[in-house]
C-alpha cells in the first residue's frame, strides 16, 4: 500500500510536470515537496531477504492435477483471430485451508513447443495484472483493438520463441483470490508463487524438466530474484532439481529508489530531454544516497519536467496519444493535500505502475 501510495503521487507529480508545466511554477514544487516528504517520511516497506528466509517453506501444498490441464484449455478468446497455438487459462489452489487460488494465462508457442523453454512473467505494482498488463498490452500473443471487444496478433509476442506463463500474483491481483485471508508480504509472495509452480508442474507434467526462466518488470525487481532464491534454496533440500530455473530478467525494475531516481534523471539527460545545467544542478543538489533533498533539488526536479515536456517517459520514441490506438483514461481528481488547491485534469497511464 505504502508503495502504492509512493508511486501515484509520483506519477501525479509525473503528470503535473509534463502537463500542468504551464501553470503555476510553486505548485509543482509544492507536488515535488510532498512527494520528496512522504517518501522519506513513510519509505516502502521492503522486507529485508535472506536465504534462510525462505527455510519455513513446509507444509507445501501439492494436490493431484489429472485432468486439469484439458479443462483449463482455451477454445477461444472473445474476438479472437485464428491461431496456431494451444493456450490454457485456470486456476491453482495453493491453500486449500485459507481458500487461496492464483490465476494462470499460459501461451505455448507456435512451433516446437515441446523443446521450447517455459517462461514465468510478473508484473509488478505490487497489484498489477500480468493478464491485464502483460499479456493484453505487452508481451503476450494479443493485442486488443480499439473497438474493446476483439483481438489481434502481437507481432512481437514472446509466446514466438518460448512457452509464456502469465501468473496473476500475489492472491487480490487480477483474477487471483483467496476466499479468507489476504496475508501479504514479499515472503508471502514468494512463498505462493512457489507452491502455484510445483503445483502446475503435476498439472503440466512435460514441463517439469523443461529450462525455466523468471522474468518481469517494477515491483518484479522483489518478485523475481526472491522466487529464484526460494527455487534455488528448494532444489538444494531435496538435492535435487524441483525446478530447472536456468535464468532470470527484470525491466525496469523497482529494487532500490535512490539507484532508481538517479538513474531516471540520468537517462533524461543522455536522451537529450534535460539541459547541461539542470542535470549538473540535480547531481549537486539532490544527492541520491544522502537522504538530504533540498529545496534548491526540488527547483532543479521541477525544471526536469518543464524540459522534458509532454512526453511518454515510457517510451519516449512514440507518438504521446494515439487515439485511434489507445486512448488514456481521463479524470478529474482533487488535490486537497496540496495547500493550493484545486481541480487537474489527469491522465492516467497505469503502465507507469506495473
Ligand atoms: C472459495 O469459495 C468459493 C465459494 O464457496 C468456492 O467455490 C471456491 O472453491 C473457494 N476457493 C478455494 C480456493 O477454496
Ligand atoms: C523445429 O525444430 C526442428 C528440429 O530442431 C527444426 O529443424 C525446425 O527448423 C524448427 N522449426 C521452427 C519453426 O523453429
Ligand atoms: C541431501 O544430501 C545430504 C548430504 O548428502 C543428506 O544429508 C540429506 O539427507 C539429503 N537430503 C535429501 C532430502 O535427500
Ligand atoms: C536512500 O539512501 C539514504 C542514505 O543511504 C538512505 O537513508 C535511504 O533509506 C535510502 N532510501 C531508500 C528509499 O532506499
Ligand atoms: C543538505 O543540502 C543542503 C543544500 O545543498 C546543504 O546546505 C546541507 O548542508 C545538506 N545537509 C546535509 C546533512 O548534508
Amino acid at each position: 500500500m505504502n508503495h502504492i501510495s509512493y508511486y501515484l503521487l509520483f506519477v501525479f507529480s509525473l503528470y503535473f510536470l509534463g502537463f500542468c508545466v504551464a501553470r503555476k511554477d510553486d505548485q509543482i514544487t509544492s507536488l515535488n515537496k510532498l512527494m520528496e516528504s512522504r517518501r522519506s517520511e513513510n519509505p516502502p516497506r521492503v522486507q529485508p531477504w535472506t536465504e534462510e528466509d525462505t527455510s519455513d517453506l513446509s507444509p507445501l501444498s501439492i494436490v493431484p492435477q489429472q485432468g486439469s490441464k484439458e479443462e483449463d484449455m482455451i477454445d477461444k478468446l472473445p474476438g479472437q483471430p485464428q491461431v496456431d497455438f494451444d493456450h490454457y487459462s485456470g486456476y491453482v489452489t495453493i491453500d486449500s485451508k485459507v481458500g487461496k487460488a492464483l490465476f494462470y494465462y499460459f501461451a505455448e508457442s507456435p512451433h516446437n513447443s515441446s523443446t521450447k523453454p517455459l517462461v514465468l512473467w510478473l508484473n509488478g505494482g505490487p497489484g498489477c495484472s500480468s493478464f491485464g498488463y502483460g499479456a493484453m498490452e505487452e508481451l503476450g500473443p494479443f493485442r486488443v483493438n480499439s473497438d474493446g471487444k476483439t483481438l489481434y496478433r502481437n507481432d512481437y509476442a514472446w509466446n514466438n520463441v518460448a512457452n509464456v506463463l502469465f501468473l496473476e500474483s500475489p492472491a487480490g491481483v487480477g483474477f487471483s483470490y483467496s476466499n479468507t485471508s489476504y496475508a501479504t508480504g514479499d515472503k508471502q509472495t514468494a512463498k505462493d508463487s512457489y507452491t502455484f509452480l510445483i503445483n502446475w508442474l503435476q498439472r503440466f507434467p512435460e514441463y517439469k524438466t523443461r529450462d525455466f526462466y523468471i522474468t518481469g518488470e517494477s515491483y518484479a525487481g522483489h518478485y523475481v530474484p526472491q522466487l529464484a532464491s526460494l527455487i534455488l534454496s528448494e532444489n538444494k533440500k531435496t538435492n535435487g532439481t524441483v525446478i530447472n530455473l536456468r535464468g532470470i530478467a527484470i525491466g525496469n525494475a523497482v529494487i532500490d529508489d535512490n539507484a532508481t531516481d538517479e538513474g531516471m534523471y540520468d537517462y533524461y539527460w543522455t536522451h537529450a530531454l534535460n539541459s547541461d545545467e539542470t542535470n549538473a544542478g540535480i547531481n549537486e543538489y539532490c544527492g541520491y544516497g544522502s537522504g538530504n533533498f533540498s529545496a534548491t533539488c526540488f527547483h532543479y526536479q521541477s525544471q526536469s519536467g518543464s524540459e522534458y515536456g509532454e512526453i511518454d517517459i515510457y517510451n519516449i520514441y512514440a507518438p504521446f496519444c494515439d487515439g485511434s490506438i489507445q486512448k488514456p483514461a481521463t479524470g478529474s481528481v482533487s488535490l486537497s493535500f496540496l495547500s493550493n488547491t484545486g481541480n487537474y485534469n489527469v491522465l492516467l497511464f497505469e503502465d507507469m505502475m506495473c
